[in-house]
């Protein structure tokens, strides 16, 4: 009887111990480059999601480096290879739709966000913008605004000038400035952070229908009028640190805020930064406007998350992506990531004073979408804008920069 009992408590303890060695091997792979000072609203993510489903080891994979210059060829060798991540960052819009969509390597949330009831959580712009050939690729976790100007306001006083609200408004300013022994008024950092003030100079130099008009292939870049926009460019850049190419966005942010410079255009990821890991006080420790020229127009990104086909943990991704796009999701992260709820329902009160005024501004704003941040062009056109930079780096030629974008945007059918 007794070696009966224990045989069957043997055997118990086997069937559970085999059990929950099957739960402990339960995982979730996710990939960002949200590594290092991007981090923290991630890994609080990450943290829900742990005490949510404690049996799913969550891996949490990184490639560094700012608006995913290196995480994109990461992950198109592991999409290429037949190892994708089980779900993946990738910008809302054409990033994920020119690339991974086409390619036929994304699985179709519309179920998700039928079953989530998500049609009506987001904003029709948004969800138009995550659909195409009938279907919803990704699950948008943020709005991020990219025309942001950002300045210390107790150096602004001690300069005695006032955020710009024009770009010739600026470089009177930047003049000014310089004066007073500010020798680089401006501070930008490596290649990419250019690419971001341009599209700030363009969008303020253009006006937002003749920006959206250049994504849509209705206005060319050899239009005198965007020519224009890289002589503004080239005069706005005058003013900048020399030494660019050698920091990082968060490098260009400290430069700033330690009075090496005046004003810095980046996105509201610097607010993430200075007050999740700098912990200073929107408004006291730093202040910000739309950049110049772009008042009244809110320049949109958002990252999102998808689910590649042949994720090795379909399940897992699945509950993380309804916790992405859930309301508490999105408001555990955003706060501290620096932007704003995609949902239309967040609770506002747990955002700061920074983030309460972008998410008035995306509601009131006319609303654009970025290049640099994958809203408005297929990868195949914002991989080669590099190239375009360094063409009117080198010589200062607006016209062959121009000319160069043209040929890229009939290359790749841009707005087609
Ligand atoms: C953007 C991304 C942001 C932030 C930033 C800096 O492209 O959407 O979330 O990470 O790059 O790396």
């Amino acid at each position: 009887m007794k070696a009966r009992t224990s045989f069957f408590l043997a055997a118990a303890l086997a069937t559970l111990f085999a059990a929950s060695t099957a739960r402990a091997q339960e995982k979730l792979e996710i990939f960002s480059w949200w590594a290092g000072d991007e981090g923290p609203a991630l890994k609080a993510l990450i943290d829900k999601y742990t005490a949510l489903h404690p049996n799913i080891q969550v891996i949490n994979s990184t490639v560094t480096g700012g608006s995913g210059v290196n995480a994109r060829a990461v992950l198109k060798t592991r999409m290429l290879g037949g190892d994708p991540p089980d779900s993946f960052q990738v910008h809302a819009g054409q990033e994920l739709i020119g690339t991974w969509v086409v390619a036929n390597r994304m699985e179709d949330l519309s179920s998700l966000f039928a079953s989530e009831g998500w049609n009506a959580k987001f904003p029709p712009g948004l969800i138009a913008l995550l659909s195409s050939r009938g279907g919803i690729w990704s699950v948008p976790v943020n709005i991020h605004r990219s025309n942001v100007m950002w300045y210390v306001p107790a150096n602004l006083k001690k300069w005695g000038v006032t955020p710009p609200k024009t770009w010739d408004e600026f470089l009177a300013t930047c003049k000014a400035l310089q004066a007073k022994g500010v020798a680089h008024p401006l501070v930008v950092g490596e290649n990419w952070t250019q690419n971001h003030l341009w599209e700030s100079v363009a969008l303020g130099t253009l006006g937002p229908d003749d920006w959206s008009a250049l994504w849509a292939g209705k206005l060319k870049f050899t239009d005198p009028k965007v020519v224009k926009v890289w002589d503004t460019f080239g005069k706005v850049l005058a003013c900048s640190n020399p030494d660019a190419a050698g920091l990082s966005w968060q490098q260009a942010t400290d430069r700033l805020l330690k009075g090496d410079g005046a004003f810095n255009v980046m996105g509201d990821w610097a607010a993430g930064y200075m007050v999740t890991t700098l912990k200073l006080k929107p408004g006291e420790g730093f202040g910000w406007e739309a950049s110049p020229g772009t008042g009244g127009v809110f320049m949109m990104l958002s990252d999102s998350f998808g689910l590649p086909k042949g994720a090795k943990h379909r399940d897992a991704a699945l509950l993380w992506l309804k916790l992405l796009g859930s309301r508490e999701g999105q408001d555990i992260f955003n706060p501290l990531k620096g932007s704003i709820a995609a949902r239309l329902d967040s609770d506002l009160g747990k955002y700061n004073a920074y983030l309460q005024s972008a998410a008035k501004d995306w509601k009131g704003d006319k609303v654009v979408g970025s290049l640099v941040h994958g809203a408005v062009a297929p990868e195949s056109f914002g991989s080669q804008f590099g190239t375009v930079m360094e063409i009117y780096l080198s010589g200062h030629n607006a016209e062959a920069a121009s000319s160069a974008a043209q040929a890229i945007a009939d290359q790749v059918g841009l707005g087609k």
